[in-house]
Parts: C-alpha cells; sequence; structure tokens
C-alpha cells in the first residue's frame, strides 16, 4: 500500500511517501480503509524524536492519529463493527498511524463517524476533539455559566474546544490573533481577546476554568486572571509547580489516549450542528512535507485535514 513513513527522527525531510506492507488485521483490530486523516502537532514531535523517551518505535513508523474510514475486515473477536461501517478513531500512538491506505485499530478505539459530515471533516476530529473533550468535559467539568478561557481558540483543538464548552453552556473568551477574531466569534466564543496588542490581565478577569493549548508566557498570564477556586488545565506543559504561588487556584495536565466514549459525544453534537469542524487547509498524502511545515509555523486555521483514499 502508498503510506508516509519514518525511518529516522529529524526534519520534514525524513518523511517518504512510498511502498509498505499492508497492515494485519489481528483478531481485536478492525482494518480500516483510510479515506481522510489529518495533521497535529504531536505528528511532528514525534517526528522530530520529542517523544522518543516515552515511546520506544521501532523504525520505521507510519505517523498520523486520526481516521476516518471504511470497515474492509473484522478481526475474530470485533462484534460492534461490520464490514462498509464508515468509522473514525483516535488510535493507540504507539502503533502505526494513519498517513497509510488502510490501517488496523483495536475495536475498542474505533467510533462510528458523524452521519452528517465527509470523511475528510470527520477525520479532523478525533485527536483534537477529545482533547478539547478531556480538558473541558472529563477533567475541567464544563457547566452553564462558567467562564471558560481558551487560548489558541483558532487552533485544532481550540476551534473544537470553543464549540464544546458553548454546548456545555459556558461563557467563552477566546484568545488569538485578529485575523482569526471573526472565526472564533463565528464557532460561539462570547468574548475574544487578540493576543498580540492586548495583555490578558487588561481584557479579562473571573474565569473558572482556563484550557491551555500554549504553557510558557500564556500559561504564566492566565493565573492573574483566574476566579478564586478556578482550574487551569494545561495539553503543553505540567502547571503543578506554577500553581503553588497561586494557593486558591487548582491545575491540572492531560496527556490524552483513545477515547470512544468523547468520539460518540462528538458525533452527536457534529450531527446536532452544535460542532462543525474546521479545515484550513487540505493536502494529498503525497504532499505530507507541506502539510507538516504549515503545522510547524503555529499559526494553522483550525485543522489540516489529508486526502487518502477515495470516500
Ligand atoms: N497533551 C495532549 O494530549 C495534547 C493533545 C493535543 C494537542 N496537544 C498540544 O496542544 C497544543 C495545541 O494543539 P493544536 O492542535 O490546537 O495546535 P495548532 O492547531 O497548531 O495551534 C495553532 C493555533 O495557535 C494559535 N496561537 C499561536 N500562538 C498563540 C498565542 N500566543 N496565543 C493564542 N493563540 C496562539 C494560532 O493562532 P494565530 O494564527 O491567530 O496566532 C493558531 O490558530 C500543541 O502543542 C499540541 O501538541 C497536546
Amino acid at each position: 500500500m502508498k503510506a508516509v513513513r519514518i525511518h529516522e527522527y529529524g526534519d520534514a525531510t525524513v518523511l517518504r511517501f512510498e511502498e509498505a506492507p499492508r497492515p494485519v488485521c489481528t483478531a481485536e483490530d478492525v482494518l480500516i480503509r483510510v479515506v481522510g486523516s489529518s495533521v497535529n502537532p504531536v505528528d511532528w514531535k514525534i517526528r522530530r524524536g520529542y517523544l522518543k523517551e516515552m515511546i520506544p518505535y521501532a523504525m520505521p513508523i507510519i505517523p498520523g492519529w486520526d481516521v476516518s474510514g471504511v470497515v474492509e475486515e473484522i478481526g475474530a473477536k470485533v462484534s460492534r463493527f461490520q464490514v462498509g461501517d464508515a468509522v473514525y478513531s483516535r488510535p493507540d500512538i504507539t502503533r502505526d498511524g494513519t498517513y497509510a491506505e488502510w490501517i488496523a485499530v483495536r475495536e475498542s478505539e474505533v467510533a462510528f463517524k458523524p452521519r452528517t459530515v465527509s470523511h475528510i471533516s470527520a477525520a479532523v476530529l478525533p485527536l483534537a476533539g477529545i482533547t478539547a473533550w478531556e480538558g473541558l468535559v472529563n477533567v475541567g467539568k464544563a457547566a452553564s455559566g462558567q467562564r471558560v478561557l481558551i487560548h489558541a481558540a483558532a487552533g485544532g483543538v481550540g476551534s473544537l474546544a470553543v464549540q464544546i464548552a458553548k454546548a456545555h453552556g459556558a461563557h467563552v473568551i477566546g484568545t488569538g490573533s485578529g485575523a482569526n477574531r471573526a472565526l472564533i466569534e463565528s464557532l460561539g466564543a462570547d468574548e475574544f481577546v487578540d493576543y498580540r496588542t492586548t495583555a490578558l490581565r487588561d481584557a479579562v478577569r473571573n474565569v473558572d476554568l482556563v484550557l491551555d493549548t500554549m504553557g510558557g508566557e500564556t500559561q504564566e498570564a492566565s493565573w492573574a486572571v483566574m476566579a478564586p477556586g478556578g482550574l487551569l488545565v494545561s495539553m503543553v506543559s505540567d502547571p503543578a509547580e506554577a500553581v503553588t504561588r497561586w494557593p486558591q487556584l487548582r491545575a491540572a495536565s492531560i496527556f490524552i489516549g483513545p477515547d470512544v466514549p468523547a468520539l460518540e459525544r462528538l458525533a452527536a453534537l457534529v450531527d446536532e450542528g452544535k460542532v462543525r469542524p474546521v479545515i484550513g487547509a487540505e493536502f494529498a498524502l503525497r504532499d505530507i512535507r507541506k502539510a507538516h511545515a504549515l503545522s510547524e509555523s503555529g499559526h494553522v486555521r483550525g485543522k489540516i485535514a489529508l486526502h487518502v483514499g477515495v470516500p
């Protein structure tokens, strides 16, 4: 099959569009014919070797951990899916990924895709959507009337997080650059802060929940705008030490894995018209180096979709 593999860690030139063996569907697996995939920052972080202490990959590997596609084969123990089902998944990142024509995914990591959007639109949802769900709903307990601050609200995680927080009744404040103001407001944000021109402390106060997609100075600036008892959830750095300087505040960090209940809830919100995937750029799989370069710029609007197979 055609796939993108890396044989060593490095810059985008290590991404090779080439022939690779078709994956074997074990008893617990569903073999998915990949229609769409997407690029997430973790893809180039893994490509650069940043996660090699945590995950000991045996090269070559196929990166990419978002998929929407069609079930083509089921393992002997699979009971929830049939050949021909339209599914989506954020599969286990320790196995080969989705920059490929086929992927074998454990049944326990697969959900039915939203019915009302294309495979390409569905493919950009799983990883970023599970992350937003984990931070806002599972850990953050977002609830009606809460004031929620979402950093990088125009990004992959942020664009979904704004909509998920609104669907839970929160008052949403989103940060981004001025060029993304209209997008962030169209997703439902009640307030917008241009991080390039406005200090957070001059524009925001009494935040109950912060979704920290940036770390560093952005995380640092967030503590001062939080309400007593507020919670900051970071997906990029552990805030445990920083929060000791703010005894009235709480902090948590997340590192997501496959999460089928979140995918099922997300699919329902998409089909109810409450969440829409935002695709800022689309590439053919063979153009993966350009797609990584865009992600590495740090200024993607919404998500980067990859076209892999025919719908
Ligand atoms: N822990 C986990 O399990 C987990 C899961 C998913 C993602 N992550 C991490 O979370 C981070 C965000 O992921 P993502 O997919 O959302 O990234 P992304 O889509 O690449 O984020 C791009 C967005 O960031 C915005 N941005 C850049 N600098 C900003 C700043 N200083 N303040 C506010 N917005 C800023 C950009 O907006 P402008 O163009 O307007 O500047 C752009 O819209 C990444 O580091 C990723 O690796 C962690």
